[in-house]
């Protein structure tokens, strides 16, 4: 069993508060992903965790004891980083053993787990070679079997694929996740790559300038991002944002802005609950994947015009102009949109979000 909390920590460098009162928990077993944008604090929080950095205030706890005072060595934690920093005149092999050799384990022991490593990994074959002698993906499971082999309590990863290709990174992804499920172990993960947090985690917290903004499965941080900063982070291309006014109490109609001088109503057919009554200004937020264009004349949606279409395979981006605003949709790859074209644009049912103007979920 091993569980860790972060209890209100923060982290200064010089004048600049890195993490702010931070506080969260990672139960027994679970794969957190740490998410946000660069500079954000991802990397101090997990070397805290390591204990390669020291905290301001607050306190780290592994299963309900404090580890503030334990250095690094002796925290058992594994940590992988982005470069994987291999030893480059040594094997396969002798990275791997490395760790172990360290603790003075014995060699039959050391073989052994080299032996189990390697073929839970599949780099059997690779263990006479040199890093160089390696792709990167190969390195990088090297570096995740270097970590693994002396059994951590926890696994801390620092955007560990971010030096691979598009393809190898999604493939290596799969392997970290089968390898964490199948091993069981308490793991944290960064990354700035939001496809990625939601393919690997079982929660994510996205974190904005040393502060947690939400924490929750893929899907609830997908579905129902509390502020406009988690909405416009998860999802690609961004969430569509529009400023309006919006009253709850009158049938929950839209006003959305669409120039300076237009405004277009909108009547909202969610049937998603409302925290309270609501009446003023909002930012109405919805997501290119739930919006959709359609062609010439239409008496629901608001009229809109094609401004670029961008095919991608799976579906086609649409770029449209609503008044003078751009706003982001999806159309069926078959579909044949032309620039220039006129219609309507519209958002299915239940897939519009409010937002106060300070970016808070209203509804
Ligand atoms: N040793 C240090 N001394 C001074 N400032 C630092 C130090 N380490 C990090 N910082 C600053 O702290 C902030 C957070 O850095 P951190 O590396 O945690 O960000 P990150 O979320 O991992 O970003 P990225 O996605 O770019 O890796 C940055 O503004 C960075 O410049
Ligand atoms: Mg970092």
């Amino acid at each position: 069993m091993v569980t860790i909390q972060l209890e209100s920590i923060s982290k200064s460098f010089g004048a600049t508060k890195v993490i702010n009162n931070l506080s969260l928990e990672i139960n027994d077993k679970e794969f957190l992903v740490f998410l946000g944008p660069s500079g954000c604090g991802k990397t101090t929080t997990l070397r805290c965790v390591a204990g390669l950095e020291s905290i301001d205030e607050g306190k780290i706890l592994v299963d309900g004891k404090t580890i503030n005072d334990i250095p690094p060595q002796k925290r058992d934690v594994a940590m992988v980083f982005q470069n994987y920093a291999l030893y480059p005149f040594m094997t396969v092999r002798d990275n791997l053993s490395f760790p172990l050799k360290l603790r003075g384990v014995s060699r039959d022991v050391i073989e052994k787990k080299v032996q189990q490593v390697s073929e839970l990994l599949r780099i059997q074959v690779l263990l006479e070679r040199k890093p160089k002698q390696l792709s990167g993906g190969e390195q990088q499971r090297v570096a995740l079997g270097r970590a693994l082999i002396r059994d951590p309590k926890i696994f801390l990863m620092d955007e560990p694929l971010s030096n691979l290709d598009a393809k190898l990174r999604v493939e290596t992804r799969t392997e970290i996740k089968r390898l964490q499920r199948e091993l069981g172990i308490t793991t944290i993960f960064v990354t700035h790559d939001q496809a990625e947090a939601m393919a690997l985690a079982d929660r994510i917290a996205v974190l904005d300038k040393g502060v947690v903004q939400q924490i929750g499965s893929p899907n609830e941080i997908y579905h129902k991002p509390e502020t406009t900063m988690v909405a416009q982070f998860m999802g690609s291309p961004a969430m569509n944002m529009i400023t309006g006014t919006y009253d709850s109490s009158t049938q929950d109609v839209i006003s959305i802005k669409i120039s300076n001088s237009e405004s277009y109503s909108w009547q909202r057919k969610e049937t998603q609950d409302i925290k309270s009554s609501y009446k003023g200004e909002v930012l109405v937020g919805f997501r290119p994947e739930d919006t959709s264009f359609r062609s010439g004349p239409g008496d629901d949606g608001i009229p809109a015009e094609i401004y670029v279409s961008e095919p991608v395979g799976t579906h086609t981006i649409l770029t449209l102009k609503v008044g003078e605003k751009l706003v982001k949709a999806f159309a069926p790859s078959d579909a044949s949109p032309k620039i220039g074209e006129r219609g309507s644009v519209s958002v299915k049912d239940g897939h519009v979000h409010l937002f106060s103007i300070d970016g808070k979920r209203v509804a």
